[in-house]
């Protein structure tokens, strides 16, 4: 058995929390030989609920779990982790777009920035979950100025497996035999979920997914839409915004990234260096593959007139965000 690792929760107390917890303490993160000790992070007033969720944890019995260490100081609760999920911030209600929530959360992050350049191990892989993800993801980066940018991801991986399940869905196969779909630009109703590059396994042949479903107006119309707007349906749905399958995506993120992903594609936010022509030093999102805890982005890909249209535009929301949130930095 290998030494713990320290690994930190923000939002302990919420909800994505409560499903993504037991994720990382059974062993579906970090693999089934890897200890590990979490530093739940909450705000004051969630104590007393944060204590019920230390119980349980505790009665679940597991055996790679070292430890647990409640707090509400992010000093302590960032201190030496080598894995951060950041999901504690306010979730946006029916109506709100996603940046709607920009001046209430982005201070949380430029604080947990400046706590995690001061304490956090100096590889720590950080993962933001909390709205806007992206933006939020490039703040914190820029406030921890000691530790690579390469560190710092925002999730796209919810779209990516909601964009991976419509397409089984429509074609009628597992969704683990449906591939290559990508996540591109901003976690929000800009972003464009592209069908493009992916393949799927029918009959045990791999064929292409546009070749298969054969209706462009459908991969550039309803499939797009349905997936940029599910955070919604589900908000609209449970009067709450999703949690189980938020924490489900959490944990393939993180766990992709300490694990690798060998020939899979995955979709993260990451900071652009301009590949494919997106606006730099933003958090965008890309197809990347994983090796040795590395990600890099894939090379090469064909980019259509439609595709140019859509990346344009969810990257220039992007740096609407950047601007915006920077602002707020300053008071
Ligand atoms: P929630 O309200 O159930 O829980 C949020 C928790 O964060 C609360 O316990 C709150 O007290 C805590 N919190 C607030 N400020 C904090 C701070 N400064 N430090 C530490 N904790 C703090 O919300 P939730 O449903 O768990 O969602 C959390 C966030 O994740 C929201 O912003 C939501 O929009 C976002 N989200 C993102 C994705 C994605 O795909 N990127 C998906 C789902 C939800
Ligand atoms: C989601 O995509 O479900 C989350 O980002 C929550 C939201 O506000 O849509």
């Amino acid at each position: 058995m290998a030494e713990p690792i320290r690994v930190v929760v923000t939002g302990a107390a919420g909800q994505i929390a409560y499903s993504l917890l037991y994720q990382i303490a059974s062993g579906a993160v970090f693999g089934p030989q890897q200890p590990v000790f979490l530093h739940l992070l909450d705000i004051a007033p969630m104590m007393g609920v944060l204590e019920g969720v230390v119980m349980e944890l505790a009665d679940c019995a597991l055996p790679l779990l070292a430890g647990v260490l409640p707090t509400a100081n992010p000093e302590e609760a960032f201190k030496d982790v080598a894995a951060a999920f950041l999901v504690g911030a306010m979730p946006r209600k029916e109506g709100m777009e996603r940046k709607d929530l920009l001046a209430a959360n982005v201070r949380i992050f430029k604080e947990q920035g400046q706590a995690l350049d001061k304490v956090a191990r100096k590889d720590v892989k950080v993962l933001v979950v909390g709205n806007p993800a992206n933006t939020n993801a490039l703040i914190c980066s820029k406030y921890a100025p000691s530790i690579p940018k390469e560190n710092f991801t925002a999730m796209t991986r919810l779209d990516q497996n909601r964009a991976q399940s419509q397409l089984a869905a429509k074609i009628g196969v597992p969704v683990k035999d449906v591939k290559r779909v990508i996540i591109w630009g901003n976690h929000s109703s800009t972003q464009f979920p592209d069908a493009s590059n992916a393949v799927a396994i029918v009959g045990g042949a791999q064929k292409s997914v546009s070749e298969i479903i054969n209706d462009d107006a459908y991969l550039k119309g309803a499939f797009v839409t349905t997936v940029q707007k599910r955070g919604a349906a589900v908000i609209a749905a449970r009067k709450m915004s999703s949690a189980l399958s938020a924490a489900k995506a959490a944990s393939d993120h993180m766990r992709d990234w300490f694990l690798g992903t060998e020939d899979r594609w995955v979709s993260m936010g990451v900071v652009s260096d301009g590949s494919y022509g997106t606006p730099r030093d933003v958090v965008y999102s890309f197809p990347v593959t994983v090796t040795n805890g590395k990600w890099k982005i894939v090379e090469g890909l064909t980019i259509s007139d439609f595709a140019r249209q859509m990346l344009d535009a969810t990257g220039k929301e992007l740096v609407e965000e950047k601007q915006e949130a920077l602002d707020v930095c300053k008071d």
